[in-house]
């Protein structure tokens, strides 16, 4: 092969699939998309100087390169590319290759019109901004495929090819499309799901309404209605949707996989706070790294909460996967309403609160912010204003940093707390016809995660169908759906002595959506020792309160204890007398439930509670943090790392023994961390 002339200092991956997919890299990914297409060549020779500088050892490219690559109809052109691909293995910088096909060109969309999205009231989208396919389309598989082939063949054995970079963001504006090839495709997995037409009248309960589908061709997308959609409908297309997307993502590996089989594959996730199409707990199981995605939502001042959420999500989508976060960004984003730049600091803090709770590396979008196009005002790690900028001296700290972090890869994250997450009741609690507009499913779950954060501990964010014993706490906010499987491992986890905390409108209903009868919440009330008569949601800005003095607001229960005992009652409000917050010793366990909304203080409390039965510990004592000191562990055979995070206005002072990878010093008894700053302390063993 031509490149094998090449030379370079340049470690060579190979996928064990019982090792580590980014083993190869030494110390954890460092870089960005790297789009040189959008820059004249002169700047390219500069790219790799400065990339070397910043120590940056991956980057991806080409995600967007397809009306480069194929600039006419069956026209390939890869001489671009090559020459960057070169310099890359020259610099010694590995390349995570996309398969460019998240936008096709638009001589497609001129060619293929009938590849455009179909919206919900039957409009088509038209070119003119990314991702405008159906992903339903064979048209658009035939040439996505055919250019992973033609790219797969080009690069393989190419010494910058390290990592596969299936698409980018599959479904990230174009998941549920409603044209008739999604119809179509629609229906083929609903007979799979459901086999037989009267077994998908049952499930959809369509009986209601004179829904009753007598053919196939009766079914069809949740398209625009006069009034609400038959909710089960629209949850099946929400699942249809994900697996629509992600069979592309299969397709598109499947072609990667075969012509290069020793080349890790990926594909960028969206666990965030804002994206919720795609249920990525049943993507992770299709990739060899997961890769996350992850903006701060600037509006909340307290976004790193949330990140760290989002972060400990990553890691448990799938068991003994490694996970990265593939963008994030450097300062501003372009998208928000309101585009707040990062502080002083706050970069390198987001992204060593990833390396903190597992990820095995930070990457941004992306390496030269643009001078042209929609993200023009997107920060990079090389700014508009070049490298005598806060962003660029940020850059290359945190790239030195991270050498340092040379024994990290592979070190793993333990939690004795669950926090059960799952996209499905995040779909469902959030249709329309639901009892109050004001319950989200999103709002109890940050809060529970905030509570446990406050109190300082390690949770893991995992899916419903999880095994629960190894945990000593399991928390379950507003999980809507829970199916008989779900219940009974719950039932079990606690009779057997777990502990558990449980809110409102959790196991209301099953897969299907229907109400467990009897009373709410059916799939958890044995395990609850409750049951709740009738829901009391509450007028918008109406405030009860409970006889611990505590307020609450948006939803009250009619509940009774059967077995449980009330903790909290509320004196007044529409349910005066009644329990809102309960205890149940159940087996060798306790449950509580929270019927109501309570505030963060009484959140932070009933955790604290709850805490106390397990013997579950904070990395480092509570007492000695300050307020927004954050402090997790990452151990492995070889040591363990301390990270500890000041996201506060006060200094910590910190026990503890070891070399400080940031600051670069050892530590011998007390660390002292100013507001902002970061420390990762190799700990020494006592
Ligand atoms: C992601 C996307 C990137 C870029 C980035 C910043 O959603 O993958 O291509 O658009 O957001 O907005």
């Amino acid at each position: 092969m031509w490149w094998n002339v090449l030379t370079c200092g340049f470690s060579w991956c190979n996928l064990d699939r019982m090792g580590h997919a980014l083993s190869f890299l030494g110390t954890p990914a460092y870089g960005a998309d790297y789009n040189p297409e959008q820059w004249d060549h002169a700047v390219w020779a500069e790219d790799l100087d400065l990339m070397r500088t910043a120590k940056v050892n991956l980057v991806s490219v080409g995600i967007f390169s397809w009306a480069h690559l194929e600039p006419r109809p069956g026209v390939l052109d890869f001489s671009w590319l090559d020459e960057v691909m070169d310099g890359l293995a020259g610099a010694g910088i590995n390349a995570n290759l996309a398969n460019a096909t998240a936008s096709p060109p638009p001589w497609f969309s001129r060619l293929f019109p009938e590849t455009l999205p179909i919206l919900e009231d039957g409009s088509r989208v038209w070119p003119g901004s990314r991702q405008a396919y159906c992903p339903s389309s064979p048209i658009y598989l035939e040439h996505a495929l055919g250019l992973t082939a033609a790219i797969a063949e080009h690069y393989a054995g190419h010494p910058a090819l390290a990592m596969w970079h299936v698409n980018n963001e599959i479904g990230g504006h174009n998941a549920r499309c409603y044209c008739d090839m999604s119809a179509d495709a629609f229906r083929t997995w609903l007979k799979i799901r459901y086999g037989d037409l009267d077994d998908l009248n049952e499930a959809w309960g369509t009986s209601f309404w004179s829904q009753r589908c007598s053919e196939w061709d009766d079914v069809l997308p949740p398209r625009q209605t006069g009034t609400f959609h038959n909710p089960t409908q629209d949850l099946d297309f929400h699942r249809f949707s994900s697996d629509a997307c992600l069979d592309i993502h299969r397709a598109e590996r499947d072609v990667l996989r075969a012509i290069t089989p020793t080349i890790p594959i990926t594909t960028n996730f969206m666990v965030n706070a804002f994206k919720k199409d795609l249920d990525y707990a049943s993507w992770a199981p299709e990739v060899d790294i997961v890769a996350n995605d992850h903006y701060l939502n600037t509006a909340d001042p307290e976004a790193y909460v949330e990140l760290a959420f989002a972060a400990d999500a990553s890691r448990c989508l799938v068991e003994d996967t490694p996970w990265m976060v593939m963008e994030h960004s450097t300062s501003a984003m372009n998208w928000q309403p309101r585009n707040i730049a990062k502080q002083p600091g706050e970069m390198i803090r987001n992204s060593l609160q990833h390396v903190a709770r597992g990820a095995d590396g930070v990457m941004f979008f992306q390496w030269r912010a643009s001078r042209a196009g929609a993200e023009k005002y997107h920060s990079g790690m090389v700014p508009h204003a070049g490298t005598d900028t806060k962003v660029w001296r940020e850059v290359t700290e945190l790239g030195a940093i991270l050498e340092r972090l040379d024994g990290m890869i592979g070190t793993s994250v333990t939690a004795e707390v669950a926090l059960v997450f799952d996209w499905e009741s995040w779909w469902a609690l959030d249709e329309r016809a639901h009892p109050s507009i004001d319950v989200t499913y999103r709002d109890r779950v940050q809060a529970l995660y905030r509570s446990l954060w406050n109190a300082g501990i390690t949770v893991d964010v995992v899916p419903p169908d999880r095994d629960l014993t190894p945990y000593s706490l399991v928390v379950i906010p507003s999980l809507y759906i829970a199916n008989r499987d779900m219940a009974e491992r719950f039932d079990r986890f606690v009779a057997s002595g777990g502990s558990a905390i449980v809110t409102y409108l959790s196991g209301t209903v099953d897969e299907n959506l229907h109400i467990y009868l009897g009373g709410y919440p059916g799939a958890f009330r044995h395990t609850l020792g409750i049951r709740v008569e009738e829901f009391f949601p509450l007028r918008e800005g109406e405030q009860v309160t409970l006889d611990d003095d505590s307020t609450v607001d948006t939803w009250c229960e009619l509940l009774h204890l059967e077995g449980a005992t009330a903790l909290a009652s509320y004196v007044d409000g529409p349910l005066p007398g009644v329990p809102a917050v309960t205890e149940h010793h159940h087996g060798e366990g306790t449950a509580w439930y929270i019927a109501t909304r309570l505030d963060q203080a009484a959140t932070d409390a009933l955790v604290r509670t709850a805490l106390k039965t397990t013997r579950v510990k904070p990395p480092i004592p509570r007492v000695t943090a300050p307020p927004g000191l954050e402090a997790t562990r990452r151990s492995g055979p070889e040591g363990s790392y301390l990270f500890l995070i000041n996201h506060g206005d006060e200094p910590a002072y910190v026990r503890t023994r070891g070399r400080d990878l940031v600051a670069d010093r050892d530590v011998t008894g007390t660390l002292s961390l100013k507001a902002g700053a970061v420390a990762i302390v190799q700990e020494e063993a006592d």
